[in-house]
């Protein structure tokens, strides 16, 4: 139910591009049919199992904000940069175990790791077949596959820092902008690439996009530590238990009375869910919390700082309401 609910917030902020995104998925669907029935399934289980379709919307509000928005052409790369960020999903909860993503059951759950992993493939692959069919610039092709490599990269470093706890925040935020704020930042600069627009405007856009996507990841370490299950759509204390040391945790770690006992929780492989609740109320306790959403709220600042001027009206509306949403968002 709270799914919906999400997904008719993102709607009402993006109703600009409403039927732009209502054809993106239709685009989505005809892009994972296959002759496979397997895959077809696994296909249609992943595009109704819900997502805020951000990456694709920032993308297309991008390019619609540009004079010269043709949404033929603009389409197929909209789908595939969320087929990108669909199959980056699908491997990390193979990686991660995860059962549920959005409240449902996760393709490694329902079909197990081979077959997700082999999904994840082959919808990037598709993502890629999308890009190079549709006449876009190589150089559309080559800002994706560095995109890629760096997510591939930031889950690798993140990885080797799984249950340490020497952390700072230089080193924190250039592992979030390496996993979500890069991705964000390359959708805003390709809608004004594919829309036409000068190479200023679009460096001004993929500065907004990087800094809302600075924020987004902020935001979600923090509902990690502060949110609840059923509204997350995943168990709270997920990245504690799995070893990902976020920002709250991080200025826990500094600053809290109880810092060694979380420091001992968090580096130990086998914690309880006792230990995860602990370590819940420390980071909760703490100032990380506030620290946390006072630097949200400053890239959220820099986000329309850096909005080109070029773009104005209703997108320009819907823009500072995607802040606005990124800022107060509770899933
Ligand atoms: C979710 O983060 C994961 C990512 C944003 C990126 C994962 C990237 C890969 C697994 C590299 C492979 C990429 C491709 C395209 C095949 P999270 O674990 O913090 O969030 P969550 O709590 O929603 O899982
Ligand atoms: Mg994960």
């Amino acid at each position: 139910m709270r799914i919906m609910e999400n997904k008719r917030e993102t709607n009402d902020i993006f109703r600009w591009i409403a039927p732009e995104l209502e054809l993106l998925e239709q685009t989505l669907a005809e892009a994972l049919a296959s002759p496979v029935p397997l895959i077809a399934e696994i296909g249609m289980h992943l595009v109704r199992s819900g997502g805020k379709r951000l990456r694709p919307a920032l993308y297309l509000l991008a390019a619609k904000s540009c004079e010269r928005f043709d949404e033929k052409k603009a389409m197929p790369l909209a789908a595939a940069v969320e087929l990108i960020h669909m199959a980056s999903l699908v491997h990390d909860d193979v990686i991660d175990h995860a059962e549920t993503r959005r409240g449902t059951e996760t393709a490694n759950a329902k079909w197990g790791n081979q077959i997700a992993v082999l999904t994840g493939d082959h919808m990037f692959a598709r993502a890629f077949s999308l890009v190079s069919r549709k006449g876009y610039s190589e150089d559309i092709g080559d800002r994706l596959a560095a995109l890629v490599q760096g997510l591939c990269a930031g889950e690798i470093l993140q990885d080797s820092a799984l249950y340490t706890a020497n952390h700072n925040l230089e080193e924190y935020e250039r592992r979030i902008a390496m996993k979500t704020a890069d991705f964000l930042a390359i959708c805003c600069e390709l809608g004004g690439l594919v829309g036409g627009a000068s190479a200023e405007v679009c460096a001004g856009l993929k500065a907004y996009g990087k800094a809302v996507g600075m924020a987004f990841q902020i935001t979600d370490d923090l509902l990690d530590v502060t949110g609840d299950a059923e509204r997350i759509g995943k168990p709270a204390g997920n990245d504690i238990r799995q070893g990902v040391v976020t920002l709250p945790v991080i200025c826990a770690l500094d600053a809290s009375p109880a810092r060694e006992e979380l420091c001992t929780i968090i580096t130990n492989r086998n914690m309880t869910d006792e230990m995860v609740i602990r370590a819940l109320e420390i980071v909760r306790a703490s100032d990380g919390i506030a620290t946390a959403r006072i630097r949200a709220a400053a890239y959220l600042d820099e986000a329309r700082r850096a909005l080109p001027e070029t773009v104005g009206g209703e997108a320009r509306d819907a823009f500072l309401e995607a802040a606005a949403y990124i800022g107060k968002r509770d899933f």
